[in-house]
């Protein structure tokens, strides 16, 4: 088989796996975090299970760039630095940051992780360094590409206060959990997971490939699932959590 064609194949499994793990995770979440629970197996501690899972998504990139036949293409290279200040931040920063002092997840959710992260990396940089056209310096003028960095940006930009609210809510060796406040805390309970859908969003227009739509796809399957069952999750725990925060959609879900 042509590498193309199983290329085209795999993003039809791609997204084909993102629509049943969106419907299944409204009924069964992921066993990390607040959602740990026993019958899934041996658990890590979460900073381990962090770099595991995402360090593959940042080593496939690298490395099918280095490989790639365009890794000189101008816009290709400004894109390899959207994904690095992602993935350099995911796999080697944000463990480190996190108050992990349980082991909170699971060997079954790090295993699925790290496959999703080497063929989600591959989709991603083989199509933009081998597979598809060079993207040359033309493109930075493409309105795909300047509103899928303004996105982009944004996005990540929610993500990361959004975490760092979340984090400063413990001190060193504490475990429970209390309300957010300010930020996107004051509209919704996962902004996290928000700022992470529109960030690869705006990947997926930047980049335009089907390998960024299905990362997106992907993104919007795992994390709005998660969103709304985390915002049933505060209501139930916590008497006083603001009436008014919705779970997804400022003032509508
Ligand atoms: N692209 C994707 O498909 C994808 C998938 C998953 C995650 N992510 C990203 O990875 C990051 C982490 O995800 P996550 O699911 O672990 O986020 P999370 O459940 O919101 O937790 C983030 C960190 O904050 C702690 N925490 C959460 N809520 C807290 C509260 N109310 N009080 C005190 N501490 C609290 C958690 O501790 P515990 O671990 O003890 O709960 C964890 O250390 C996010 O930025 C997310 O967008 C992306």
């Amino acid at each position: 088989m042509r590498e193309l064609t199983f290329y085209h194949w795999l993003v039809v499994a791609w997204m084909v796996v993102a629509a049943a793990t969106f419907f299944a995770l409204f009924f069964i979440s992921a066993p990390y975090g607040r959602f740990t629970r026993g019958g899934w197996g041996p658990r890590l501690n979460s900073r381990i299970g962090w770099i595991l899972m995402e360090l593959p998504a940042l080593l496939a990139f690298v490395i099918l760039f280095a490989l790639g036949d365009h890794h000189a293409a101008p816009a290709g290279i400004v894109l390899l630095v959207f994904w690095l200040a992602h993935y350099v931040h995911r796999s080697l920063i944000f463990p480190f940051r996190i108050h992990s002092a349980r082991p909170s997840i699971t060997v079954s959710v790090v295993a699925m992780g790290i496959c999703f992260n080497v063929g989600n990396g591959y989709l991603n940089a083989r199509w933009l360094y081998t597979l598809g056209p060079a993207l040359s310096t033309s493109w930075f003028l493409d309105p795909r590409f300047i509103v899928g960095t303004i996105l982009f940006w944004g996005g990540y930009a929610l993500n990361q206060h959004s975490d760092k609210v979340l984090i400063g809510l413990r001190k060193p060796g504490e475990n429970g959990y209390k309300i957010p406040m300010g930020g996107g805390y004051r509209f919704i309970s996962c902004p996290n997971y928000v700022g992470e859908i529109v960030e690869w969003g705006g990947w997926a227009l930047a980049c335009w490939s089907l390998g960024g739509l299905a990362f997106f796809v992907w993104t919007v399957a795992n994390l709005a699932p998660r969103a709304y069952k985390t915002h049933l999750w505060y209501r139930s725990r916590f008497p006083d959590y603001p009436p008014e925060r919705k779970a997804i959609i400022p003032f509508v879900i």
